[in-house]
């Protein structure tokens, strides 16, 4: 018996950190490149395969639910949740979602392997649920998360998020042309994600204000994209990346993209997601959109993915 479960990747638009702390974020589900877990029966017990995650094979052991590893979290948690007291076979990871990249793999791994095992036993997880075991994983992840990536991943819709918040669903009134950029520079969010904390402790007051200008920066953002504004749109996103460069979270490589992008006539750019390293994303037109990727290739992008969100977020080509 085989059995197939998915997720998708995401990116952050605008919003990023300052989410952290209960100021809004809008984040866009990349359904073409996703993480699947493939289930295959056999009579031992449960073993994760996850070499594109460069993992050894893992054993799950009964006490999978205390583990600190995040993928036998996830199955302790989702056997915890279906009252399943052991589960027999192999359970292979495969993603094309590049690790420590800001895309969401972390997420992405965890909601599909909730979902095969699940899905091998005759039931689907309520997406609900689902979205509150992948947070469980995601805190081990990065200490503090929002919960953003989580509930973009899971929903697969467009989300303005904000914590502890109900899910809120974005429509886009006109499709939103992006082009993403990877460094080729790993980064934990984790590590970008404690650094803003001890920010906070040491410049309270300033900090607050950066946060504020960011939420504002959102907020007007979900305005643009509910009435179709892709130049005001574009503009926000490049004010926010100054102000994550102001919360010394991004890098000379992901400025030097940044720059490529606006550059060659992308309407906005700015890092997306942990930062440190990972990748920008740039909103684009039609005219534009060719020179910006070729602009990013030429700046050294180790990977440029062009999709359009509100129309199926399909990575329509990658180099
Ligand atoms: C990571 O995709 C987004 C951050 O804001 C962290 C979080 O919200 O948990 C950097």
């Amino acid at each position: 018996m085989i059995v197939n479960a998915s997720a998708p990747g995401k990116a952050i638009l605008v919003g990023e950190h300052a989410v952290v702390y209960g100021r809004p974020a809008i984040a866009l589900p990349l359904s073409s490149i996703r993480a699947n877990a493939v289930y295959r029966r056999t009579r031992s017990p449960l073993t994760l395969i996850a070499e594109d995650l460069a993992r050894p094979p893992l054993k799950i052991n009964a006490d999978a639910i205390e583990s600190s590893d995040p993928l036998a979290l996830m199955v302790g948690l989702t056997m915890q949740f279906l009252g399943l007291e052991n589960v027999f076979g192999e359970i292979s990871i495969q993603s094309d979602i590049p690790i420590a990249s800001g895309l969401g793999s972390g997420a992405a791994v965890s909601a599909a392997i909730g979902r095969v095992i699940a899905r091998l036993h005759g039931t689907n997880l309520p997406d609900e649920a689902l979205n509150r075991l992948v947070f469980e994983v995601e805190k081990q992840h990065h200490g503090t998360p929002s919960g953003i990536d989580n509930t973009v991943v899971v929903y697969e819709l467009p989300v303005y998020f904000v914590k502890g918040g109900s899910v809120e669903f974005i429509d886009i009134a006109d499709p939103l042309w992006i082009v993403l950029a990877d460094t080729g520079i790993a980064s934990l969010t984790r590590d970008a994600v404690a650094d803003v904390r001890s920010r906070v402790h040491l410049a309270p007051c300033q900090t607050a204000r950066l946060f504020d200008d960011i939420g504002a920066i959102v907020i007007e953002s979900r305005r643009c994209i509910e009435r179709g504004n892709p130049t005001r749109l574009g503009e926000l996103m490049t004010a926010n990346h100054r102000l994550l460069r102001a919360l010394n979270v991004s890098s000379p490589e992901l400025d030097h993209l940044v720059d490529a992008a606006l550059d060659a006539g992308a309407l906005g750019s700015k890092l997306s997601g942990g930062g440190r390293g990972g990748n920008i994303i740039a909103l684009v037109d039609k005219e534009s959109a060719p020179a910006v990727k070729q602009s990013l290739v030429e700046a050294g992008a180790r990977n440029v993915m062009f999709t359009v969100a509100g129309q199926g977020s399909q990575i329509d080509d990658s180099d």
